[in-house]
């Protein structure tokens, strides 16, 4: 896909970009405000092998597994988990098909969790489900599209000593409120980051996902007003929305799905050290046979893709040089990378 047809694309529905921070328009009362992406929870076909992949290919090192639901986690430190995974036939994966489970925004307290699900369900905003992870607590919507999201606060600091190895311990019953909630940022704001040596990659972290969207300004508003995600570019009438939190990354990317573009997850993307670690990457894929799908090169951001062993397509990329204006244009050369 050429960087020109990308351009005509934003000629013809007339994009703008908004500010890589939040604006006006976001600053009316909001029921949450996420930091950033925390993870995104995917259906694989064999937890197993999609756990061997995301060790040694991607390069993310495993966090935990919970194999009684046929569940895993991997996290080079970020936080708890980058990647979540179930297995589409075992009891969490309801024989869907490989692809998004759901995307996942970190708050920054329980408090600011407990308030805004008080206040949404206050407005009539709809939850699926609440959850007690034990390191962190969790409410979960979708959007119009059906697309799980989940908005949590780590309730623990520590989470590589609550949270590693086997984990079996049942999850109680539990909602926003129901228990006293913790007043303290839990996240690491300056996280350790592993560096799995042997892998083909080497992210730092799972920075943003992007979504196809049959409902285009439906789910914008969920994730615009529900979710609390701030515009970072595109908008509610433009081709695309790119959101982020108040970390002040992108953390999400909708797309209408249309044009023969499938609704669901287009990738999920990593963010790596620099162009030498990128370099490096490269060429170890070709070694280990690891097919890089394409590539974008641009002043404001460089990257790879490839598939996983499911077909789901990863980005690597390494951001330059800020700004508005290359930012903007570096959308629309890579974003719209959805063949
Ligand atoms: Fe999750």
């Amino acid at each position: 896909m050429s960087a020109y047809h990308h351009v005509s694309v934003v000629t013809r529905t007339g994009i703008v970009i908004v500010s890589m921070t939040q604006t006006a328009d976001d600053a009316a009362p909001k029921f949450f405000q996420p930091r950033r992406l925390g993870h995104v929870n995917l259906v694989v076909a064999d937890v197993e092998r999609s756990m061997d992949f995301y060790m040694q290919v991607v390069g993310l090192e495993e966090a935990y597994r919970r194999p009684q639901v046929k569940a895993g986690f991997l996290s080079n430190g970020a936080t708890h988990h980058d990647i979540g995974m179930v297995e589409s036939g075992g009891p969490l994966g309801h024989g869907r098909p490989a692809g998004l489970n759901h995307t996942a925004f970190e708050l920054e307290t329980e408090v600011d969790l407990v308030d805004g699900y008080e206040r949404a369900i206050a407005a009539g905003v709809k939850f699926e489900r609440t959850a007690d992870h034990d390191i962190a607590h969790s409410a979960y919507g979708a959007d119009a599209d059906g697309n799980e999201y989940e908005i949590y606060a780590d309730v623990i600091y520590d989470w590589r000593a609550a949270r590693h190895g086997v984990v079996t311990k049942p999850k109680p019953n539990w909602a926003p409120g129901l228990t006293p909630p913790h007043a303290e940022r839990n996240y690491h704001a300056d996280p350790e980051i592993r560096r799995v040596e042997d892998a083909v990659f080497h992210p730092l972290a799972a920075t943003h996902a992007v979504l196809a969207v049959e409902n285009f300004e439906a789910a914008f508003d969920d994730y615009h007003d529900v979710v609390g995600l701030g515009l970072v570019a595109g908008g509610r009438e433009a081709a695309f929305a790119v959101f982020g939190g108040t970390c002040g990354t992108r953390s999400l990317g909708l797309f209408r799905a249309d044009s023969g573009r499938q609704p669901g997850l287009q990738h999920v993307g990593f963010k790596v050290a620099d162009d030498a670690d990128l370099d490096d990457s490269i060429q170890r894929a070709a070694k280990a046979g690891v097919a890089i799908e394409g590539t974008f090169d641009h002043p404001a951001r460089r990257g790879v893709f490839i598939r996983d062993i499911d077909d789901i397509r990863l980005q690597f990329y390494v951001d330059r040089t800020p700004g508005a204006a290359a930012l903007h244009s570096a959308y629309i050369d890579t974003a719209l990378f959805l063949a």
